[in-house]
């Protein structure tokens, strides 16, 4: 779907008026005849419209009006977030409506808004337009989105440059939804690098290794988790260095990349199975941020770091009790075969930390069921050895709805992991199951190094609509990830 900015309303949209709560009857007025006032008012009341976000009434006016459908829709009082949630609902019930054009008239209201909040209803219209139906050969006319375009006229000064920013956030997160989506047989390791390939076209620096240039680098950790796949195991690096400094990058973004999460040998219950094709939801994030920090050259050096690899049962699929040798030199004690995501992170933590030397790290992983037991689908939980660091990562949250809720770490959690036989096991005890699986992690920082992590293992696919999203793939993370970059490493 595409945003246009215009200054005139195109013949044949659906025309829509934002309406703030505590003047919601006033501006809906505005937009008609005075001869039709009192058919408006009867369709405010009779829906009870209060101008709350999201809220909406649609009208057929009379000949002689300007426009023929008008669509009121509520904005609360105007704040970034309740915008983003009015578009979404408008583009909720327009998406398939047969409608092609809807366009927008803040005239009324630009000058109570800001400019981002605009920016970000435009971006929430897109992201909530979203949908993945390259493999729906059946679907019907009727079933088929047609809502092409949203034009936004009579905007706040200042839109445009805000959507140009948002715009560029929005691609990131669409790829990251692809990503998401795709099914294991589509999206493994290797096609995973592929489908990162149009990175290099924005001026990503790409770096892949393959199982043979990791074995060399002693990474046992990750291969091991991979040795049960046919599928050959990468690690992908990809580099913006928006500065053109060529030094260092300041902060690496680490995701865990299991295309595919059987369990190993370890292996998980039937049901719901197939979800474990989003367990590669924290490299697909870190992708996606990496794009959208491509697109709209932002001026910081990042990197980003992917590990990419399948989880599955075989006869060459590594054993419960077998004792791998990280490339840090740490040696692990595989309990569970299940247990595999920070198996993964902690080669590519010592890869980054080695070649490039990071100030700072974000890790991002859909590490630990865990999670949602604790935190549902509602935050994504946050861990950090710093706590300047993890006032920023809950401050971009809050910016940006991508929510974070912060989890303690301590010594006391990190000895549940000691092992009689390796330096470490890589699970501990029930209890704690997600604080343990940040502890596991964090034994591969090297001290002075900044590091949070990120356990978004409930954020990642929705089972329900939401305001920026369908069912599936949320895309959750880039905005956070983008948002965090902006405010922090960009000069
Ligand atoms: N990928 C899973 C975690 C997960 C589960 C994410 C459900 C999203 C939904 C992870 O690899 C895993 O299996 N973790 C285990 C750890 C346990 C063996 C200590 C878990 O959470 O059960
Ligand atoms: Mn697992
Ligand atoms: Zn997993």
């Amino acid at each position: 779907m595409n945003i246009e900015l215009a200054t005139v309303i195109p013949a044949a949209a659906v025309v829509v008026v934002p309406v703030l709560k505590a003047r919601a009857a006033e501006l809906a007025l505005r937009a008609v005849a005075a001869a039709n006032h009192k058919l408006v008012n009867a369709a405010l009341e009779g829906a009870r419209f209060d101008g709350d976000p999201g809220s909406l009434v649609e009208l057929v006016l009379p000949d002689g009006e300007a426009v023929q459908r008008l669509v009121i829709l509520g904005i609360g009082e105007g704040q970034e977030g309740e915008l983003e949630r009015a578009a979404g609902a408008l583009v909720g019930r327009y998406l398939v409506s047969g409608h092609t054009a809807l366009a927008v008239d803040w005239s009324g209201v630009a000058s109570m808004l800001s400019a981002a909040g605009v920016a970000r209803f435009a971006a929430a219209a897109v992201q909530r337009g979203w949908r993945y139906d390259v493999y729906r050969t059946t679907l019907s006319e009727r079933q088929r989105p047609t809502l092409a375009t949203v034009t936004m006229v009579g905007t706040p000064d200042g839109t445009a440059a805000e959507w140009a920013h948002r715009d560029a956030v929005t691609q990131g997160l669409l790829f990251t939804r692809a990503l998401v989506t795709e099914p294991a047989n589509i999206l493994y390791p290797e096609s995973f690098v592929e489908r990162c390939s149009g990175l290099a076209e924005l001026g990503v620096t790409l770096t892949a290794l393959d199982d043979a240039a990791m074995r060399e680098l002693g990474m046992g950790a990750l291969l091991g988790v991979a040795q049960g796949s046919v599928r050959g195991a990468r690690l992908l690096a990809m580099h913006w260095d928006g500065r053109g400094d060529g030094g260092n990058p300041d902060l690496a973004l680490v995701g865990k990349g299991v295309t595919f999460d059987t369990g190993g040998i370890s292996i998980k219950p039937a049901a719901g199975m197939e979800d474990m094709k989003w367990d590669m939801g924290g490299a697909g994030a870190v992708a996606g941020a990496m794009r959208a920090l491509a697109l709209r050259k932002a001026r910081a050096n990042v990197i980003g770091v992917v590990g990419l690899v399948e989880n599955m049962p075989d006869g060459n699929a590594q054993r419960p009790g077998d004792v791998v040798t990280s490339m840090s030199g740490q040696t692990i004690e595989v309990i569970n075969t299940d247990a595999e995501g920070r198996l993964v992170l902690c080669d590519v933590l010592t890869w980054v930390q080695r070649n490039y030397r990071p100030g700072t790290i974000v890790d991002l992983a859909t590490l630990t069921g865990a999670m949602i037991v604790s935190l549902g689908h509602e935050h994504g939980g946050l861990f950090a050895n710093d706590d300047s660091l993890a006032d920023q990562l809950l401050a971009a949250g809050k910016a940006t709805g991508d929510l974070l809720w912060r989890f303690p770490l301590g010594d006391a959690y990190n000895k549940l992991l000691d092992s009689p036989i390796a330096d470490m096991k890589n699970v501990g005890p029930r209890g704690a199951g997600s604080i343990t699986a940040a502890q596991f992690i964090q034994r591969f920082v090297d001290p002075g190094v900044r590091w949070a992590h990120l356990d978004i293992a409930g954020m990642v696919w929705a089972d329900k609509p939401g305001a920026t999203h369908d069912k599936g793939a949320t895309g959750y993370g880039v905005r956070l990830l983008d948002r965090f970059v902006a405010d922090h490493f960009e000069r």
